[in-house]
């Protein structure tokens, strides 16, 4: 189980099947599967048997170093030089000293959220800062689901969001997204089953998707189905996304919408703010103030500080506008050169492809480094994830012809 012998969704036998076969009393079993449940490593649906959870053991997987030459499409990163200048904005931060017992988040960020969340009238009168976008979701997600719950994602989807379900014991279910966002009919199919769904309505990693205001209509209709279920949003990119804000979350009982200031500001910066119903921004605030207590107030200032350089010299915009053109460019490349892709928003273009390694190889062999789309993927097909980033519009013919070499010659490789 710990070790991966057993696969997730293994069946355990019957409790009194185990205590005939080891001689033992079936209290004795009993007893030890409540103990495995509490752990977290099987769990029991209702009506059915007990299996072997989702936790994962959990890996740690570095990033190895790029061989010399080769340039960086993988690493989902903003473009430095799109950042806001931290040295600068450093040199200027004054902050005051804070104690313990004093707000948990600092008024300055808390006015510029109200504000931010209200001009896409999404109603911030709960309102916390966390470290990250992850960090939220992780809190949200944690204030009302147990280990074994499903949770409906987008398939392909993030590959931070799926190893976090993973790790806190959450069972992925995926719902294919297309450019306009999640699938409405099979979410409508799954959704019932579901504690909980988790979408990222504009930027979408891998694909770029961005919802529609035609889609985000379809999908409220299926979630006004199912008012209990908990809707969680991750804004991850916000104002560089290249698509207006949309929300399934107005109105419903349980929700949250996750902002983070990582791909605008600087992913270093560890901030992001959660606005959400009462209930579930005051479980999750309360619980953060009996463990870290609460974000950093020097990082909460510097936030405010950075957010203020890029709103002066218009960064934001500039930052949203170079990404569209780079992913523009390499859209229109690849499809001068025959291959589909997609990257509406945000930061990545994703390149269906018959079989993954091989073009990950060959890419790399001709000087690019590319993601496989494996750890992105439940049910998906195969592809390819392309950061676009830091990749000049003048780049992205090199890029395209080094994909049109590579799928021309990748297929015929006889295994042995
Ligand atoms: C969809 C998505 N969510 C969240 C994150 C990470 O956000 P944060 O750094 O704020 O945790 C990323 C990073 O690329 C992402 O692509």
């Amino acid at each position: 189980m710990g070790s991966g012998g057993l696969a997730p969704g293994t069946p355990l036998p019957s409790v009194r099947g185990l205590a005939r076969e080891l001689e033992v009393s079936p209290t004795t079993v009993a007893t030890a599967y409540r103990d495995l449940r509490t752990r977290g490593l099987v769990v029991t649906h209702e009506r059915s048997r007990t299996v072997v959870s989702h936790v994962p053991p959990l890996v740690s997987r570095p990033h190895a170093p790029l061989p010399e030459g080769v340039r960086d499409l993988a690493a989902g990163d903003p473009d430095p030089l799109l950042l806001p200048d931290l040295a600068a904005t450093l040199r200027t931060l004054d902050v005051p000293v804070r104690g313990y017992g004093e707000e948990a988040i600092v008024p300055e960020l808390a006015r510029r959220a109200v504000a931010w969340f209200g001009a896409d009238d999404i109603d911030a009168s709960s309102l916390v800062a966390v470290s990250g976008a992850l960090d939220g979701i992780e809190r949200v997600l944690g204030t009302a689901l147990r280990v074994g719950d499903r949770v409906a994602v987008e398939d392909p989807g993030y590959t931070g969001l799926l190893d976090l379900l993973r790790a806190m014991g959450l069972v992925p279910v995926p719902v294919p997204v297309d450019d306009d966002g999640l699938d409405p009919d099979v979410l409508a199919g799954v959704v019932g089953g579901c504690e909980a769904v988790l979408l990222t309505p504009r930027a979408h990693n891998p694909t770029g998707a961005a919802m529609t205001a035609e889609r985000a209509d379809a999908l409220r209709t299926v979630l006004d189905d199912v008012p209990g279920v908990l809707v969680v949003e991750d804004d991850h990119a916000a104002d560089i996304a290249g698509a207006p804000a949309r929300t399934l979350t107005r109105g419903r009982e349980r929700w949250a919408v996750v902002r983070s200031l990582a791909k605008t500001l600087g992913p270093d910066l560890r901030v992001a703010v959660v606005a959400g119903d009462e209930r579930t921004v005051t479980r999750l605030a309360t619980r953060l103030r009996v463990g870290p207590g609460w974000v950093s107030t020097v990082l909460q200032h510097l936030a405010v500080a950075l957010w203020d350089a890029a709103a002066a010299d218009g960064g934001l915009e500039r930052a949203a506008a170079t990404y569209a053109e780079r992913r523009r460019a390499l859209l229109d490349a690849l499809d001068g050169a025959g291959i589909p892709a997609s990257g509406r928003t945000g930061l990545n273009v994703w390149v269906p492809v018959p079989e993954e390694t091989p073009v990950v190889r060959g890419l790399l062999d001709r000087g690019w480094a590319v993601q496989a789309g494996e750890r992105y993927r439940l049910a998906a097909p195969p592809a390819i994830r392309v950061t676009v980033a830091r990749l000049e519009p003048a780049d992205a013919g090199a890029v395209a012809a080094a994909f049109a070499d590579v799928l021309r010659h990748g297929s015929a490789t006889r295994l042995g």
